[in-house]
């Protein structure tokens, strides 16, 4: 090895886990600690992000918030289609109780020298880091937006600004049974070595 360089950390077992990783349905509770949820932001926080600029922020939903914001994507639902049935909107109102821990991550464009594209990326990276986070802490994770995510209404129930977007709803919880395997593409051909 030369000597100008440090010695490489290998870490079997973070190649091992993301070369298996899955998101996971039927998450349940027992979710995380308030120290873990702090702990999850952190690393959600600490991603690629072009000018420094944090072009995202996030919103906790767990215990009886996930109730309150239900009622929200309700009235969203109710406004977008005045006739759904009671069932229809229940079901709706009922999104976020499909886990112990939702955490919205906000989008949200500063001015900066960073072009608007590199900071959505960003944004997305801090969707990835963190379900990553809910895993490393032993939680499964799943990176959804479903049509909530689009819609202006439930985007002034949360308050968002005309520079902000959802950039995911990441559900976190304990696993109830192993995702299985799903198919990958072929990595050879979506890869041009130049
Ligand atoms: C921006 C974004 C939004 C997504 N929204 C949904 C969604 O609304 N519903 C859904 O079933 N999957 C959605 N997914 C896909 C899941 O997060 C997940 O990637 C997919 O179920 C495949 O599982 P895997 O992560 O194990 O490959 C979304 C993914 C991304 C990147």
């Amino acid at each position: 090895m030369p000597d100008n360089v440090l010695p490489a950390k290998i870490m079997p077992e973070m190649t091992d886990f993301l070369t298996r990783r899955r998101s996971t349905t039927a998450l349940q509770g027992p979710g995380p600690s308030p120290a873990q949820i702090e702990e999850m932001l952190k690393i959600a926080a600490r991603v690629p992000d072009h000018g420094k600029l944090a072009p995202w922020r996030f919103i906790v939903f767990d215990g009886e918030a996930r109730s309150r914001v239900g009622a929200e994507i309700r009235a969203a639902y109710k406004f977008e289609d005045p006739d759904a049935t009671d069932a229809k909107l229940d079901f709706e109102a009922e999104k976020f109780l499909r886990a112990p821990l939702i955490i919205a991550v906000i989008s949200s464009l500063k001015d900066g020298k960073a072009p608007e594209w590199e900071q959505t990326l960003s944004a997305g990276a801090a969707c990835f880091n963190l379900c990553l986070a809910a895993n490393a802490l032993g939680f499964g994770s799943k990176w959804l937006t479903e049509w909530f995510a689009y819609n202006a209404t439930f985007a002034k129930a949360l308050g968002l600004t005309d520079r902000e977007r959802v950039a995911g709803f990441v559900y976190i919880g304990s696993v109830k049974t192993e995702p299985e395997e799903r198919e990958r593409p072929d990595v050879k051909a979506i890869v041009k070595h130049w």
